[in-house]
């Protein structure tokens, strides 16, 4: 004879179960960036999640807010310092305006290639740099990737600096930039990225400036004729998450987020790497006219009233050093 219906019995093996495996906590992360579903951002940002979900057994997770769905970069990073978003994949372009020490890596022609980029900000110059987020309610996980900046418009090719003079351009909202691009003789006009698309097709600029993964991923094609290979600046990104997150966390769970960045940033990199590789025939194919062999002297030249300013600003032998590196 049972004392206990099926029903109970099922019950309390339910209870028991609990008990032997009782469930975790879990948190979801929101993560935000910019930049279209597939695009170098947004793979960096899905290895993040998927590393830091292996790294803590289900723990944390976190959720990837692509195309901008949490606001321009200047938003999401004021989201994150002031507690409504976790973690952003960021361009520097606004950062030195949270942390004025970011500045000088914007600087115009300071990086020659994606080898002395990578160098030097996985070196010390860049891994004291990143320590500087946390007296601005910050906390930088790593230096990721956006790339070489090229410029794109309507109007004609850009071979030397004096086919810039006189473009107007959208710029990012960093003033580093804008005193740069000046000296090329361009109007800079400085506004987010959820605005460039429509302000390219509406003609309220005449071009922008972006490194190809992002005009790939944006399809700038669709909006401008000229592509030329300027690479006028390196624009390098982060990933950028906050001391609330990071304060709470034991020590095996804190290296679990820095490797979740470490991979985030290769998937990131190796992506730009493919989208250099490719996707200037791809933007030719889809009817761009590309001009690749720029005067990149002119350019250069340009600079030179901007660069005082910048000695002054940032240091000569702070810019030195960063050339400096082999
Ligand atoms: O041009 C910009 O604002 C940035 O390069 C972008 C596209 C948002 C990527 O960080």
């Amino acid at each position: 004879k049972t004392f206990l219906s099926k029903k109970w019995v099922a019950a309390l093996a339910a209870t028991a179960a609990f008990a032997a495996f009782p469930t975790q906590a879990q948190t979801v992360l929101k993560m935000g960036h910019v930049l279209a579903k597939g695009s170098h951002y947004d793979v960096g940002a899905n290895v993040f999640c998927d590393t830091l979900d292996k790294n803590t057994q289900g723990r944390y997770k976190c959720q990837v807010y692509p195309a901008s769905a949490l606001g321009g970069e200047r938003e999401e990073i004021e989201a994150v310092q002031i507690g409504t978003q976790d973690l952003v994949i960021t361009s520097t372009g606004p950062v030195g305006n949270f942390v004025p020490e970011m500045k000088i890596v914007d600087v115009p022609f300071l990086f020659r290639d994606y080898d002395h980029a990578r160098k030097v900000l996985d070196g010390k110059i860049g891994q004291d740099m990143l320590a500087k987020f946390s007296n601005h309610g910050l906390v930088a996980l790593a230096w990721s990737e956006n790339g070489f900046r090229h410029m794109t418009n309507n109007k004609r090719p850009i071979v030397s600096a004096s086919d810039a003079s006189g473009l107007k351009m959208r710029t990012m909202e960093n003033k580093v930039h804008m005193e740069g691009y000046r000296s090329f003789g361009i109007q800079p006009t400085p506004m987010a990225f959820p605005e460039v698309f429509g302000a390219l097709q509406q003609g309220v600029v005449d071009g922008q400036e972006n490194p190809i993964p992002v005009i790939l991923a944006s399809k700038f094609s669709q909006v401008q004729k000229h592509l030329s290979l300027t690479g006028h600046v390196y624009s390098p990104a982060l990933i950028i998450t906050s001391p609330r997150i990071m304060n709470k966390l034991s020590d095996a769970d804190k290296k679990a987020f820095m490797d979740a960045a470490t991979k985030s940033v290769a998937a990131t990199r190796k992506k730009v790497n493919d989208d250099e590789a490719n996707g200037i025939a791809q933007l030719e194919r889809e009817g761009m006219q590309v001009v690749k062999k720029v005067n990149s002297t002119s350019f250069s030249d340009a600079l030179k009233g901007p660069y005082a300013n910048y000695a002054k600003e940032f240091g000569a032998d702070k810019l030195a050093a960063i050339q400096a590196v082999k």
